[in-house]
């Protein structure tokens, strides 16, 4: 029989080891358990101005509860950023959102005095960029080009289909016989006073826009709404007495 010797985990019961003993005299605090693992360690005063021990994984798991100074200054940059694009966008919006136009794009109000006698020359309203022309039925078609209407008011956006060239009336230019007409000075596009084109590079007539008649006889055109001009243009007409 083998003999058994005490504390060496050959048979017999084990017994525990004291904690490591230090040299007597060692000025060295005692190592933390965990340290064993290989944890790293600082040491740091507690709130009593002890010294304790903190292990890397602690400090973590600390920061962890609180804002570190870049996501502070990432927050702010994001929240500073947001309310000037916000700033931005209010001012653009209230600069070049339309409200309450009164000029070109908004509903132009016209003096029953400005609106022409039916066949005499269209006028021009500048702050809406349109002639209010005044057509007697059947007027403003020519040589099998447009369609004829009835007696009343058109209002034509002077602005050239083919280039957007401003066309004048040209109440004295002749053309095939006649006398007065929409003529582009850019490349010659010619229209009656129906606004269909007649002649030249223009792939359709001027362009239209909504007319209202007041009771006082004056009107209300609406510049923001355009339709393409077709010819269709004299039967458009708003009947006007
Ligand atoms: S822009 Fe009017 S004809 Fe060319």
């Amino acid at each position: 029989m083998s003999e058994r010797r005490p504390g060496t985990g050959e048979g017999g019961p084990q017994r525990r080891l004291p904690a490591a003993a230090e040299p007597s005299g060692s000025s060295r605090p005692a190592r933390a358990p965990h340290l064993a693992t290989g944890a790293r360690a600082g040491v740091v005063p507690d709130q009593q101005g002890e010294r304790a021990i903190v292990t890397r994984a602690q400090r973590r798991r600390a920061r962890a509860g609180q804002i570190t100074r870049r996501q502070l200054l990432r927050v702010s940059f994001w929240g500073f950023f947001t309310f000037s694009l916000t700033g931005a966008l209010g001012a653009f919006l209230s600069n070049f959102w339309p409200r309450n136009v009164t000029g070109f794009g908004g509903k132009i109000s016209v003096a029953a005095a400005v609106v022409p006698e039916a066949g005499a020359d269209p006028s021009a309203v500048p702050i809406g960029k349109f002639y209010l022309s005044h057509l007697n039925a059947g007027e403003g078609t020519h040589a099998g080009f447009g369609e004829e209407g009835d007696q009343g008011l058109l209002a034509l956006w002077w602005k050239c289909p083919h280039l957007g060239c401003t066309i004048p009336w040209r109440a004295d230019f002749p053309f095939e016989g006649s006398s007065g007409w929409f003529r582009c000075p850019c490349h010659g596009s010619t229209y009656t006073n129906g606004g269909i084109r007649v002649f030249g590079p223009a792939p359709r007539p001027m362009d239209t826009m909504e007319i209202t008649v007041n009771p006082d006889g004056s009107l209300t055109v609406d510049s923001g709404r355009i339709t393409k001009g077709g010819q269709d243009n004299p039967r458009r007409t708003v009947p006007y007495a």
